[in-house]
């Protein structure tokens, strides 16, 4: 299964619950793919302290095969990481990696940058499941729209749902959700299933400062457990029926 992170704005959490889902589905034997999709401004080996040798630019060009680049992570996922500040690689439009993951024969959680350009929509529209990442702010909200009505634009029948990050609590993320779900369906015809929701939880920036995934860091936090959460209704196909979409 192909799984896109997305949210439009920035700093909205994907990369550090990209790196989180990759590694509670490690946890739930999975042997994940975390790969940087973020073109151009590459996050993933910062968060995780990572010095890649080669990487995805490398691999797209040729210079490597696939696996030079990739780095196992002693957490029990593979990092496909990106590069930042590649020219090439933030004029690609996305079709070359796409290629690429659907070689893979396993599950891939792919970190998508910010905004709604070419890549990102191309990547968001070519994943098994799109992966909406949203916060109570209004920016955020109108911006995960974006994300969902282009989203249909581009892949009609592909499967979407909301991940709420930075919850204080439940009925937040619920409050959340229901503005996205009714926004989707009074103007897109359909609504959005919940995935989820993470907690708003000060381990998440502590583990990225100590530069170690959060399962590993803080395995007990309550952002951890809620990424725990998330990975098994991905697994189960919960996100699949859009019209019960059930509470976090
Ligand atoms: N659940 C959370 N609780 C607290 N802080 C969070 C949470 N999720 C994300 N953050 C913080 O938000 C910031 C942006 O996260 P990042 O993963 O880089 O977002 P994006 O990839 O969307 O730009 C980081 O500093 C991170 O610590
Ligand atoms: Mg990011």
């Amino acid at each position: 299964m192909l799984i896109a992170i997305a949210s439009g704005k920035g700093g909205v959490g994907k990369t550090c619950l990209a790196i989180g889902l990759a590694q509670a589905l490690a946890e739930a034997g999975r042997g994940p793919l975390l790969a940087d999709g973020d073109l151009g401004l590459a996050n993933v080996d910062v968060q995780l302290g990572l010095q890649p040798a080669r990487d995805l630019g490398d691999v797209l060009a040729a210079r490597c095969a696939i696996e030079e680049a990739v780095i196992h992570h002693p957490a029990g996922f593979d990092v496909l990481p990106g590069r930042s500040g590649s020219a090439t690689l933030a004029a690609m439009d996305g079709t070359a990696l796409v290629a690429l993951l659907r070689e893979q024969r396993r599950d891939v959680v792919l970190d998508l940058g910010a905004g709604l350009g070419v890549a990102q929509r191309h990547l968001a529209a070519r994943a098994d499941l799109l992966v909406v990442v949203a916060s109570e702010e209004p920016t955020s909200l109108t911006d995960a729209y974006a994300v969902l009505k282009l989203h249909r634009r581009d892949a009609p029948d592909a499967r979407a749902g909301v991940l709420v990050n930075m919850v204080a609590q439940r009925a937040q993320a619920l409050r959340v959700h229901a503005a996205l779900d009714s926004a989707c369906r009074n103007f897109l015809g359909a609504g959005v299933p919940l995935l989820g929701a993470v907690r708003r939880d000060p381990k998440v920036p502590a583990a990225i400062r100590a530069q170690v995934p959060l399962l590993t860091r803080h395995p007990s936090s309550p952002a951890a457990q809620d990424l725990r959460d998330v990975a098994a209704r991905l697994l189960d196909g919960a996100f699949s029926t859009p019209r019960h979409a059930e509470a976090p």
